[in-house]
C-alpha cells in the first residue's frame, strides 16, 4: 500500500523533510519519470506532494494529466513563492493546495485536507458507481390539495422515461383519492391494493403482478379503487414496495395526497429527491414553509430539495422573488400555468406525451434533468483560491 507519494529532487531538503514523511508511509521518489512510473503501480494513491524545486511547469503539466487520469489523486504543491500569475495556472491545471516552502504546519495541514477530500471522492466515485442499477426515488409534495402534485408527478414521469430509454414506475399513494388512473385513463385493474396480501414477503415478480404498464418505459402503481382499501395500505409495504422497485427501474416517482401521512413519510424518507410543489396563493406559500420547516427537522438534507414553482405566470400580485425569499430556498423550476393542462388532465394524456414541446413540458423537462443529471459538485476552487492567496501572502 502506499497511499502518499513525495517527490523531491532537492537532497539537502530531503534529508530535511523525508524522514517525517516516511513516518506517515510515504513513497519518496526522486524525479518525474519515478513519480510517473510510480503511480501506475499503486492506483490507490492519494496524495501527491511535488516538493520546491520542480520546475513549475513540470509540476503543472503533471498535475493537469493526472486530473483526467486520476481524479482521485490530490497535488499539493510546495514553493518558494508564487505570482499571482502562477496561482491562476495552479488553478486552471488542478492543483487541490499550494504551500510555501518555510510553512510546516500548512504542509501537514494541506496534505490532510487534500487526503480527506481524496477518501470522500473516492467513496462518492465508488458508490455512485455501485448505485447506478439502483432506481433514484423521488416524492412529489405538497400541503395544499390542487397544487398540481399529481399533474407533475405524472409528467415528470413520463419526461424521465425518455420515450423508453428508462425505466420509470410512477407510484400514486394518495391512497384515498388518487387521481393518476384518471389522468392516464388507464383503468385500475390492479393496485397497491394487490400488494397488501403479500406484505412481509413481497418480491420482483410480486411487483409486477400489480402495477400496470402504461407506456414504453412507464409502469404506474395504481392507488386502490375504493378509499377504504388504502388504510390497510401500512408504511411497512411502502417501503417494501420502494426496496423492491429500487433495482427494478431507474427512477421511481411518487405521487403523494395533501396529509403527510405515515406512508408519505416512508416515501420522503426514502427519497433522493423532495419535489415540493408551490403556487402562488398565501395557503399555499404557508404551507410550504411548514413544509420546509418540517423537512429542516426531519434532516431532510436541503441540495435534495427541488423547488417547483406550478403556475408561476399566475398575475396574483407575487413575484417569484417574493415568493422565494417567504419560502427561504430558490426554485429548481418554474412551470407556466396553461389552460392545455386542464385539458391535458381531462383528455387522461399528460402534455409530455402529447405536446413535448409545450412550455410546461419543457420546464418538467428541465425538472427531469435536474432529477437525473450529474450533481452538482460543490465549488471547491473557491475555496482552493483562498487557501492559496492565503499562503502566498502569509
Ligand atoms: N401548470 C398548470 N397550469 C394550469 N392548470 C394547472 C397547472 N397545474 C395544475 N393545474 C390544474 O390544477 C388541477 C389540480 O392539479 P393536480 O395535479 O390534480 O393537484 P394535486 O394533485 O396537487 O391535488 C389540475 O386538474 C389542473 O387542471
Ligand atoms: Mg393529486
Amino acid at each position: 500500500m502506499s497511499l502518499y507519494v513525495y517527490l523531491e529532487p532537492d537532497r539537502d531538503r530531503l534529508a530535511e523533510v523525508g524522514p517525517q514523511f516516511q513516518q506517515i508511509g510515504t513513497t519518496i521518489v526522486h524525479t518525474m519519470p519515478d513519480l510517473e512510473a510510480h503511480l501506475p503501480r499503486y492506483p490507490e494513491t492519494l496524495l501527491v506532494v511535488i516538493g520546491a524545486t520542480v520546475d513549475l511547469d513540470e509540476a503543472l503539466m503533471f498535475t493537469a494529466y493526472q486530473r483526467l487520469q486520476r481524479p482521485i489523486i490530490g497535488v499539493v504543491l510546495v514553493r518558494k513563492q508564487l505570482t499571482p500569475d502562477d496561482v491562476l495556472k495552479c488553478l486552471r491545471a488542478g492543483v487541490r493546495e499550494v504551500v510555501e516552502e518555510s510553512d510546516w504546519e500548512g504542509l501537514r495541514s494541506a496534505s490532510s485536507r487534500t487526503v480527506d477530500l481524496s477518501k470522500a471522492l473516492s467513496t462518492t466515485l465508488r458508490s455512485s458507481a455501485d448505485q447506478t442499477p439502483f432506481g433514484r426515488v423521488i416524492t412529489v409534495f405538497s400541503g395544499k390539495g390542487g397544487s398540481g402534485r399529481s399533474v407533475i408527478a405524472v409528467n415528470l414521469a413520463a419526461a424521465l422515461a425518455a420515450g423508453g430509454s428508462r425505466r420509470v414506475l410512477l407510484v400514486d399513494l394518495d391512497l384515498q383519492f388518487g387521481d393518476v388512473a384518471i389522468m392516464l385513463k388507464v383503468i385500475p385493474n390492479r393496485s397497491i391494493a394487490g400488494g397488501i396480501a403479500m406484505a412481509g414477503r413481497l418480491d420482483e415478480p410480486g411487483l409486477r403482478s400489480i402495477v400496470t404498464p402504461y407506456r414504453p418505459g412507464i409502469d404506474v402503481l395504481l392507488a386502490p379503487s375504493s378509499p377504504a382499501q388504502g388504510e390497510h395500505v401500512r408504511r411497512e409495504l411502502v417501503v417494501e414496495i420502494l426496496d423492491i422497485a429500487r433495482p427494478m427501474y431507474d427512477f421511481i416517482v411518487v405521487d403523494t395526497p395533501a396529509l403527510v401521512t405515515d406512508q408519505v413519510l416512508a416515501a420522503m424518507d426514502i427519497a433522493d429527491w423532495l419535489v415540493p410543489i408551490v403556487t402562488p396563493d398565501l395557503p399555499t406559500l404557508k404551507s410550504v414553509r411548514l413544509t420546509v420547516e418540517m423537512f429542516d427537522m426531519l434532516d431532510y438534507p436541503r441540495d435534495r430539495r427541488l423547488l417547483v414553482f406550478n403556475r408561476s405566470n399566475t398575475q396574483v400580485g407575487l413575484t417569484p422573488s417574493d415568493v422565494e425569499e417567504a419560502i427561504g430556498m430558490p426554485f429548481a423550476v418554474h412551470v407556466p400555468s396553461s389552460r392545455d393542462v386542464t385539458v391535458s388532465v381531462n383528455q387522461g394524456e399528460p402534455l409530455y406525451i402529447s405536446q413535448p414541446m409545450h412550455p410546461v413540458s419543457r420546464a418538467i423537462g428541465l425538472l427531469a434533468d435536474r432529477c437525473a443529471g450529474v450533481e452538482a459538485v460543490p465549488e471547491r476552487r473557491r475555496g482552493l483560491f483562498g487557501r492559496v492567496r492565503r499562503a502566498v501572502t502569509s
